[in-house]
């Protein structure tokens, strides 16, 4: 890793997936990562609750897509199993 680029984070939020009857809202900053071609940001958190209960999740998103212009990036991951269920959360972060 390159200590001597700035690092930056994006926020994110959404909406899981269904299942179980229901979906949950989540929200949330991702990790820092470094100002460099191919730098990927933690997203680790947990869901607000519905039906009762939340699920925690932990993945890694996809690397930055765009340029000039500033970046996102596209995420895809599965909860943490709870109540009998998973769900899965997909997006994109913030610009920046
Ligand atoms: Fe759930
Ligand atoms: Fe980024």
């Amino acid at each position: 890793m390159d200590y001597t680029q700035g690092f930056h984070t994006h926020s994110y939020n959404g909406e899981t997936s269904f299942n179980d009857g229901h979906r949950h809202r989540y929200s949330g900053e991702t990790g820092a990562a470094p100002d460099v071609p191919g730098h990927k940001h933690a997203l680790d958190g947990r869901t607000a609750v519905a039906d009762r209960h939340m699920h925690s999740y932990a993945f890694t998103s996809g690397p930055e897509m765009g340029s000039d212009g500033g970046h996102v990036h596209y995420y895809t991951g599965i909860t943490g199993f709870n109540d009998g269920h998973r769900h899965t959360m997909s997006g994109y972060t913030s610009i920046y």
